[in-house]
């Protein structure tokens, strides 16, 4: 009876050794493991065997059984694992596209301001955050105890190194460098001691612009704001002058643009006076250039600060600053 079992273990594994593919799964479980398979017809046999033999026969019996299940099992499960990466390609599809990211809209806009300026001439300057009393302050003809310095509170490393309140310092640093001609612009951050609110940030973006030579105007000053204003927000924006002070100009203005949105009609933007605020400019002060080394007798110059983060603000209609810091993913793609 012995011989029975070994006779069926070895079809079963000749049978197995010929499988190539799934289909040919079915037939083997047919053959051996079926209701009318060779495992249950040799059941049939136990009645053949004299008494004493039987339980012994149907128990080698249902070892093989659970042997051969075993292996059938553990090779339909191998095709299973197999099937998987056979799955069809789609070669048709367009391809995935890796993640790439993207420059923030503060960036673009910086781009696009230091790309008009260069145009009219312009070099590009760079200056330090951490700066000093001398460069921030004092050379800006802001001497320890003038009340300029209240509305430019900062963060102070020690009494003398702080992080800038403005890119003015930038005019001086390029000054000390260089003889005039110059002109330039310093895009960068600045930092203010300010509680965040929809207009204010404690950081935000400058770009500060020096012109000096022999016979500078403040007329040279307003072609080129106006110029600036036209390109970067177009040939109907207009460009108002507005007496203000500054200790590093004199004279000093403010100046603003006509609102981009109602065309200087008034509205909920504006705040229904047709102009948007920019920054602050002016004529060199002759203080300025005695701080910086430069000829106040025989040069004079023109600077102007300029708002990146409100450039940016006007151009894509934000009307909470606070959203180009917060890294949502969400405004970010926008752009
Ligand atoms: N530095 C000034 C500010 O931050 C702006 C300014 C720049 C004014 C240059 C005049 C000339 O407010």
């Amino acid at each position: 009876m012995n011989e029975i079992i070994e006779k069926i273990r070895a079809e079963f594994s000749q049978a197995v050794q010929s499988v190539k593919s799934p289909a040919d799964l079915e037939p083997i479980r047919v053959k051996f493991l079926g209701r009318k398979g060779l495992v249950s017809t040799s059941f049939e046999r136990i009645s053949e065997l004299p008494k004493e033999q039987r339980p012994l026969f149907g128990k080698a019996l249902n070892e093989l059984k659970k042997e051969l299940e075993t292996q059938y099992e553990a090779l339909a499960a191998s095709f299973k694992n197999k099937e998987a990466p056979k799955r069809r390609i789609d070669l048709t599809l367009p391809g995935r596209k890796p993640f790439a990211g993207r420059k923030h809209p503060l960036l673009k806009v910086a781009d696009e301001i230091k790309q008009i300026f260069t145009s009219l001439g312009f070099t590009i300057e760079d200056g330090p955050e951490i700066e000093t009393d001398f460069y921030n302050f004092e050379a800006l003809n802001i001497p320890k105890t003038h009340p300029a310095r209240d509305m430019q509170d900062t963060l102070y490393i020690t009494d003398d190194i702080l992080l800038r309140t403005h890119t003015s310092p930038v005019q001086i640093r390029v000054m000390q460098r260089q003889k005039p001609p110059i002109q330039m612009i310093a895009p960068g951050r600045v930092y203010r001691r300010d509680t965040p609110d929809a207009s204010h940030s404690p950081f935000f973006h400058q770009v500060e612009g020096l012109v000096v030579d022999e016979g500078i105007t403040f007329a040279d000053l307003k072609g080129v704001i106006q110029a600036f204003a036209h390109r970067m927000f177009g040939p109907d924006i207009k460009v108002r002058f507005r007496p203000s002070f500054f200790p590093f100009t004199e004279p000093s203005a403010e100046y603003d643009f006509s609102c981009v949105f109602c065309k200087g009609k008034g509205c909920r933007v504006c705040k229904n006076t047709g102009w948007m605020e920019i920054s602050g400019a002016g004529m060199v002060h002759p203080n300025v250039f005695k701080a910086a080394g430069v000829d106040a007798e025989k040069y004079t110059g023109y600077a102007f600060g300029m708002g990146i983060d409100r450039i940016a603000m006007i151009k894509y209609a934000i009307d909470d600053i606070r959203i180009f810091f917060e890294n949502d993913i969400r405004f970010l793609n926008q752009f």
